[in-house]
């Protein structure tokens, strides 16, 4: 039997037998090979880095921008005085494409996401962005905070650290897996309801890939006492699919 040895930080193993020991170093799978990208969005360009195809892997969906963040930064680019001095916080950020834009008309933004690897890119491109000497245009209040959708512990930790809570929740294609919408369903609530005037928004760029999941987030907003209202002109093709912006509000 071929053995496979790695001493690295994060090692599997698995015993066989007493004497058959495959280990496994996760890293060996994981593909950081990140390369500068630059983007546009009408008239803001933004240089980030990113992986180019996405892995098959759920979890390190975050390593690619996708067709909800080129539909969300669209619109905010068109609509950047909807932001200007506001507050907000991003779900499930993969790269940081849209929160990082929005740093530039926001006075503060909190990138989030619960994948390690992909906080590491995500710290690297707030990096990017804080050095003015690297020709991008520098953002202000930007910051990184680990949060999964549904723990407790990590969102108790984000209404600590932000106890006047966030003028807009972003977020750009982070419903596709049934399993996670009504933990993210749970957590937006919690985050809608800090703030005291109720004035929260969720901005949501949702893709259509299943009819189930398309129900699912209607149903899903709608058990949380949510309500769902498309932003008129935002629905078109991305990526050869159909995409939309919800605005979703407390009832
Ligand atoms: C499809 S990617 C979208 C990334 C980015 N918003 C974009 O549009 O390019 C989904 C992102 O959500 C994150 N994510 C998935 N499930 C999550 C969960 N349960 N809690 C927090 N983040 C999650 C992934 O790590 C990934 O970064």
């Amino acid at each position: 039997m071929e053995e496979i040895r790695n001493q690295g930080p994060h090692r599997h193993e698995e015993e066989i037998d007493d004497d058959d020991t495959i280990s496994l170093d996760e890293a060996f799978f994981i593909n950081d090979n990140y390369q500068l990208t630059n983007f546009t969005f009408g008239s803001q360009e933004l240089q980030l880095f990113s992986l180019h195809a996405a892995s098959t892997d759920f979890d390190l969906t975050g390593q690619v921008v996708w067709p909800g963040a080129i539909l969300l930064n669209d619109y905010l680019s068109k609509n950047t005085e909807i932001l200007q001095g506001c507050t907000a916080i991003e779900l499930g950020s993969g790269v940081g494409v849209t929160g990082i834009l929005c740093s530039r008309f926001c006075q503060k933004v909190v990138l989030t996401d619960h994948n390690e690897e992909v906080l590491k890119i995500l710290k690297k491109n707030i990096e990017l962005h804080s050095i003015p000497e690297n020709n991008c245009p520098t953002s202000h209040g930007l910051s990184a905070e680990k949060l999964e959708w549904g723990n407790s512990d990590h969102v108790n930790r984000i209404l600590q650290n932000h106890p006047g809570g966030f003028d807009f929740i972003l977020g750009a294609d982070i419903c596709f897996q049934q399993s996670s919408i009504p933990l993210l369903f749970d957590t937006v609530k919690v985050l809608l309801l800090i703030k005291e005037d109720r004035k929260c928004k969720f901005i949501l760029a949702y893709v259509s890939r299943a009819k189930t999941i398309d129900l699912m987030v209607t149903n899903e907003a709608s058990k949380h006492g949510l309500q769902m209202k498309e932003l008129p002109g935002t629905r078109r093709i991305v990526g050869n699919l159909e995409g939309v912006i919800f605005e979703i509000t407390l009832n």
